[in-house]
């Protein structure tokens, strides 16, 4: 009789062999972890509880079916988690191998964690027909039901290529690891076919291509270890599920701390350009900023951070690109840092310095009107704590757009530099006083002079103030000790939005 525990250490033994020495081999060649190397990399030690070790598609030689899949913790924290392994048919994606990230998904929407997904996959199972869509069609419906309940993520540390890229698109952050991941939805050998461009895997869909120019990925990082390593610093911002609070950390860092040396960054000609990253930094705890979208419309920035311990997104135009103007990349990806913070509960820190929204054909044909909207409609329906400082300028529609106290901002600062009017003064002059300029011996000249007396007359903080959409001109020292008592105010706060099956944003 066969002894049924041998039987199961083989089974086991196969199952964490994977694909074998030498296909292990050649991914370590190729520069990539296994599948069982990046879990245990990425979770705290000895935490890792596998589910479906066992599991096998119809046919399969090797137990676990190509996809490694369980539960651990990070810091402490549970979190739910899928490692496709390419060792194992290439990683493709087969019913069982399908079904068995569906069950860690089901858990983790049930148990309220994060689930975490690493892929590294030569797409559907070649050999699995049609239930290997369905099998994806399974994963994307639970994507986009998990989605505003739990965080998602997705690191491609592989292939992921054709439908498949689907289920990274709808998690909340992508990770790309550079040189060797990438992501399309046709390869090179069908673009050639059919458009005749010539073009690499790696500038059709490599990190780079992803993080800097689609902005479908996030992040990019040089290897594995490190991709997995910043996973972990970003769900230590983040809370467990929505009905969570993040965690509030000890940092040791004073909430009185004067912002000293702030008022010197910010130049005082308001055509010079300084980096905003610095306000950001002179103002969180420890300088601790974590970016989102860092190479992706750079002319705003998106990231983490906390004050007082407590964890905050930060959006802030960005002088130093595009003179900070609102495009419809910067909109959209705004838009969804800012829905991401609404869904999970993370108060919104906006500061201001935006000349406008991005003049062009392209723009227009691009349609800024329907992307800016976005921004306008994510900061109008977010409903966690918000608070803005207008730093520079704030002209316009931009204006309205950058979380101002007419879409529901809590509270509403400004900087004695601050400008806050219907357009630049440049501008103003140019329509207000266009015969005088044209007529004048010297139109320069006459411009020059109208804009400044516009500047001095309406570029200021005080209009707004005195209408009570600017609530206090604050001094820049005083930015951090004056957000960290704004948020402790607003910490409790509770509003909701009118019921409805969902809005309608200009998608
Ligand atoms: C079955 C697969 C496979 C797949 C790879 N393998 N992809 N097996 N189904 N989709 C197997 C290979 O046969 C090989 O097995 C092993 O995995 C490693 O693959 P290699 O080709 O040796 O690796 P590499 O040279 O690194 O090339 C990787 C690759 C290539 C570029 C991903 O394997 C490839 O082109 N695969 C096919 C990709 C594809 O067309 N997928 C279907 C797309 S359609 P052995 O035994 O030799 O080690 C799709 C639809 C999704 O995905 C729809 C969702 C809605």
């Amino acid at each position: 009789m066969v002894n049924k525990n041998t039987t199961l250490s083989n089974l086991i033994a196969r199952a964490e062999a994977g694909g074998g020495p030498e296909r292990i081999q050649k991914q370590h060649e190729s520069g990539k972890l296994t599948a069982r190397e990046r879990l245990e990399a990425f979770l705290d030690p000895g935490s890792f509880v596998e589910i479906d070790k066992l599991r096998r598609g119809v046919g399969d030689e090797i137990p676990g079916d190509g996809v490694v899949t369980g539960h651990g913790l990070v810091e402490g924290r549970q979190v739910f988690v899928y490692a496709q392994d390419f060792t194992v048919q290439g990683g493709s994606v087969s019913a069982a191998h399908a079904a068995k990230i569906c069950k860690v998904m089901d858990l983790a929407t049930t148990t309220g964690s994060p689930i975490i997904g690493l892929a590294d996959s030569g797409g559907a199972r070649i050999q699995g027909g049609v239930e290997s869509l369905a099998g994806y069609a399974d994963i994307f419906l639970r994507n986009v039901l998990a989605s505003g309940v739990v965080p998602q993520i997705t690191c491609i540390m592989g292939p992921c290529a054709g439908g498949a890229v689907y289920s990274p698109a709808i998690t909340d952050f992508v990770w790309m690891v550079r040189g060797n991941s990438y992501m399309f939805v046709t390869g090179p050998d069908v673009v050639k076919a059919v458009t005749h461009e010539d073009i690499s895997k790696e500038d059709l869909g490599g990190a780079r291509t992803h993080s800097e120019i689609s902005g479908v990925a996030h992040f990019s990082s040089v290897d594995d270890s490190a991709c997995l390593e910043q996973v972990r610093t970003l769900l230590s911002f983040l809370p467990a599920n929505n009905a969570e609070d993040a965690p509030t950390l000890d940092m040791d860092d004073d909430p009185g701390r004067s912002c000293d040396g702030l008022a010197k960054m910010i130049p005082s000609d308001p055509s010079k350009p300084y980096d905003m990253k610095s306000v950001i930094r002179s103002a969180v705890d420890h300088a601790n900023f974590f970016e989102v979208h860092e190479a992706y419309a750079r002319n705003i920035v998106c990231g983490f951070a906390r004050m007082a311990g407590r964890s905050v997104g930060i959006v802030a135009n960005q002088p130093t690109h595009l003179a900070g103007c609102l495009d419809s990349a910067a909109s959209m990806k705004a838009a969804r840092f800012v829905r991401f913070c609404d869904c999970f509960n993370i108060p919104l820190i906006t500061l201001v310095d935006v000349p406008g929204f991005l003049p062009g054909v392209d723009q227009e044909r691009g349609g800024i009107i329907r992307h800016g909207a976005k921004l306008l409609y994510a900061f109008a329906e977010a409903t966690v704590p918000k608070v803005t400082v207008v730093i520079r300028k704030a002209y316009g529609g931009a204006y309205d757009v950058m979380a101002s106290k007419h879409i529901r901002a809590d509270l509403n600062f400004a900087f004695p530099t601050a400008e806050i009017a219907v357009m630049g003064p440049d501008a103003a002059a140019n329509v207000v006083h266009r015969r005088e300029i044209a007529e004048s011996k010297n139109p320069e000249e006459t411009r020059r002079l109208f804009a400044k007396e516009y500047r001095e007359k309406h570029a200021n903080p005080f209009d707004a103030a005195s209408l009570g959409y600017i609530d206090d001109v604050i001094q820049p020292e005083e930015l951090r000790i004056r957000l960290v008592s704004a948020l402790a105010m607003l910490r409790d706060k509770r509003q909701s939005n009118p019921p409805r099956k969902h809005g309608n944003i200009p998608l």
